[in-house]
């Protein structure tokens, strides 16, 4: 695998065996087995949004690997006073090694790669999230051994970031894809990239708006908040999802040894119950803690180390 150079903007650009590669050496680097490091090496970290996990997971792996984290801004630097993305982007190019960034907008992500002359990878836009959806299938890969032909149902807001990554990502190593929504245009995939994701799906990918339907013979269930950042009209949001609240009853319906995901913050009482975000089905922190392995592997193949 040569990944050396490469932007990780959206899981559409990788091949499946690519994917597989870098959790292949994920697991590697998580287990001891295989030891990297990129000494003097520095990512820049760029936020528009808030974070918790994707911070501290991507500045502790870089301790880890005795490199270097740097946290930006768009109120402490001067993008904040305008100056272009692309312009801060051709700065960062010459001190640092590698860029991560949380912005709104992937076209904004798109200028920041473009205007690079290091790799990229897209910390969460409003259309995807790559990396949690690499940590989220490393996580299958451990619990199953793999994801081909498991089914995984998504429930609740299908038309933003984590969705659309889960879509393109389980697809793509395999496995049968559900995404259940209310029937309204804004929950429901983007359509572009639900083509997209078929085009290149070794799984299948359907669209259901029955909860039942969707959680039968389920292997995995994977839902995310209802109100993402950036999103508007939160009561009308709540209003229209409660039916896909995935919760002790909706578990029922899935096979005995379903595995729940979700890439957290969650709205406990909203999209997910205690009881089950803290039952035995419950994987979330797994989730959680593999950021940081998948994040490593996703940086050092980027630097070709
Ligand atoms: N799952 C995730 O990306 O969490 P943060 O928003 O806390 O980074
Ligand atoms: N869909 C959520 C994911 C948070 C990690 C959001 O964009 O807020």
């Amino acid at each position: 695998m040569n990944l050396k150079g490469r932007h990780f903007l959206t899981l559409l650009d990788y091949k499946p065996a690519e994917l597989k590669e870098i959790i292949d050496l994920a697991i590697k680097m998580k287990s001891g087995k295989v030891v990297k490091k990129l000494p003097e090496k520095t990512l820049g970290m760029l936020f528009q949004k808030p974070s918790t996990r994707t911070r501290i997971s991507f500045e502790a792996g870089m301790t880890q690997l005795d490199g270097h984290a740097i946290y930006l801004d768009f109120r402490t630097t001067q993008l904040g006073r305008g100056e272009t993305i692309s312009d801060t982007s051709k700065v960062l190019s010459r001190y640092c090694d590698i860029l991560m960034a949380r912005l709104y907008k992937q076209t904004d992500i798109i200028e920041l790669a473009n205007a690079s002359s290091i790799p990229v990878i897209n910390a969460l836009t409003d259309l995807y999230h790559p990396c949690q959806t690499m940590a989220d299938m490393m996580t299958v890969v451990e619990k199953k051994g793999s994801l081909d032909g498991l089914k995984i149902t998504f429930f609740g807001d299908c038309g933003f970031n984590m969705c659309n990554s889960t879509i393109i990502g389980f697809s793509k190593l395999g496995a049968d894809v559900v995404a259940v929504c209310p029937d309204k245009d804004i929950y429901m995939p983007n359509p572009e990239i639900l083509n997209a994701a078929k085009k290149q799906a070794v799984g299948s990918i359907s669209v259901e708006h029955d909860v039942i339907k969707g959680a039968e013979d389920a292997d995995v269930i994977y839902t995310d908040t209802w109100v993402s950042m950036g999103q508007e009209d939160a009561e009308q949001r709540i209003k229209d999802l409660e039916p896909y609240q995935v919760n002790t009853k909706l578990v029922g319906h899935a096979n005995k040894d379903v595995l729940v995901m979700h890439c957290l913050p969650a709205h406990r009482g909203n999209e997910i119950t205690d009881e089950v975000i803290d039952g035995p089905h419950s994987i979330v922190f797994d989730e959680a803690e593999n950021r940081l392995h998948v994040q490593k592997a996703i940086m050092v193949a980027l630097l070709g180390v």
